[in-house]
């Protein structure tokens, strides 16, 4: 694969989410304000990674060209993603008046909105996997048990309680927090697209081991992106771990520590992915993560 194969499929991928995205929540009724409130976080951008990931899996988990067929799933990834995003920028989080280039939901809609856009989002990617035309029961529910062992209270929300109310310091405690509050939903992304796809067991062990690795290479790279990065390119307020007054990996490590750390992290994926036939897309996608400044 060459890059600009990588970059065609990544393209695809991310119209195709742009598109499913972008049709929902658009009813009009007497409460659709909380629709707007949802789709304004929902389509203001993002990477998008945890749906193209979950699609790549899917296509090496035996769909092939049939990618699209995960699309409700992997959708349901970025519905639970966003949500998590709108709450973590609330005064009570990290108290962030800025994300993916506009300002933050509840700046917009005011708190009480925010709070309720992410709670609608929530059962709304279960309801997107339970009804996905393409999927039959088991893979339905394999994928709906995926996600809800990642974002609840084993997972990301488990890693957002360690992270605003325990004051982590040392790399093994930010290990386990950035482990819980990222890695989880990344790894949920990589093993929804074998469960869509009803791979076999050695795609969900390579996904789950390429998953460990790039999940927690994405939040060293977002700590280092918040002291380094440039608001207009990272869409975010820089400096905002600081102002709250939280330890990250770059107050353990330091800048140069956090790059070499993520590089071992990246060869690490890659080599979990190297015996499935077609990674390619896999290990331009773990090296393009690794330099990201977005
Ligand atoms: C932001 O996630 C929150 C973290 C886990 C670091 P992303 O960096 O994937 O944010 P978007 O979706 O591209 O906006
Ligand atoms: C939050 O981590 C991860 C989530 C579960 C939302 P951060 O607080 O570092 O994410 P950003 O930097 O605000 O995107
Ligand atoms: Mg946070
Ligand atoms: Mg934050
Ligand atoms: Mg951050």
């Amino acid at each position: 694969m060459e890059q600009a194969e990588f970059n065609l499929r990544r393209r695809e991928y991310r119209d195709a989410v742009e598109t499913f995205l972008s049709g929902l929540f658009t009813e009009k009724t007497h409460y659709s304000d909380l629709y707007d409130s949802m789709r304004y976080s929902l389509l203001a951008g993002g990477k998008r990674l945890r749906p193209m990931l979950a699609l790549e899996f899917a296509r090496l988990g035996g769909l092939g060209e049939n990618w699209a067929d995960a699309l409700p799933a992997a959708c349901a990834l970025e519905l639970v993603h966003t949500y998590s995003l709108i709450h973590d920028d609330l005064p009570c989080m990290d108290d962030d008046d800025l994300r993916r280039g506009k300002p933050t939901n509840h700046k917009v809609y005011g708190e009480t909105m925010a709070v309720l856009a992410g709670d609608a989002l929530q059962p709304a990617a279960f309801e997107l996997i339970l009804t996905a035309p393409k999927l039959d029961a088991a893979r339905r529910a394999d994928c709906a048990l995926v996600l809800a062992q990642a974002s609840g209270q084993h997972g990301m929300v488990a890693g957002q309680v360690l992270d605003t109310l325990h004051n982590p310091q040392t790399a093994q405690e930010l290990t386990e927090v950035h482990n819980l509050k990222t890695g989880a939903m990344i790894r949920a992304a990589c093993l929804m697209g074998c469960a869509a796809s009803g791979s076999g067991k050695k795609l969900w062990e390579a996904a789950e081991n390429y998953a460990g690795q790039i999940g927690l290479a994405f939040q060293i790279r977002d700590d280092m992106l918040d002291v380094i990065g440039n608001e207009e390119t990272f869409g975010k307020p820089i400096g905002s771990d600081q102002e709250e007054g939280k330890s990250t990996f770059v107050d353990v490590l330091g800048l140069e520590g956090c790059a070499n750390t993520i590089s071992v992290c990246t060869s690490r994926a890659r080599s979990a992915v190297e015996q499935v036939p077609g990674h390619e897309f896999l290990w331009y996608l773990a090296d393009q993560l690794a330099q990201r400044d977005y």
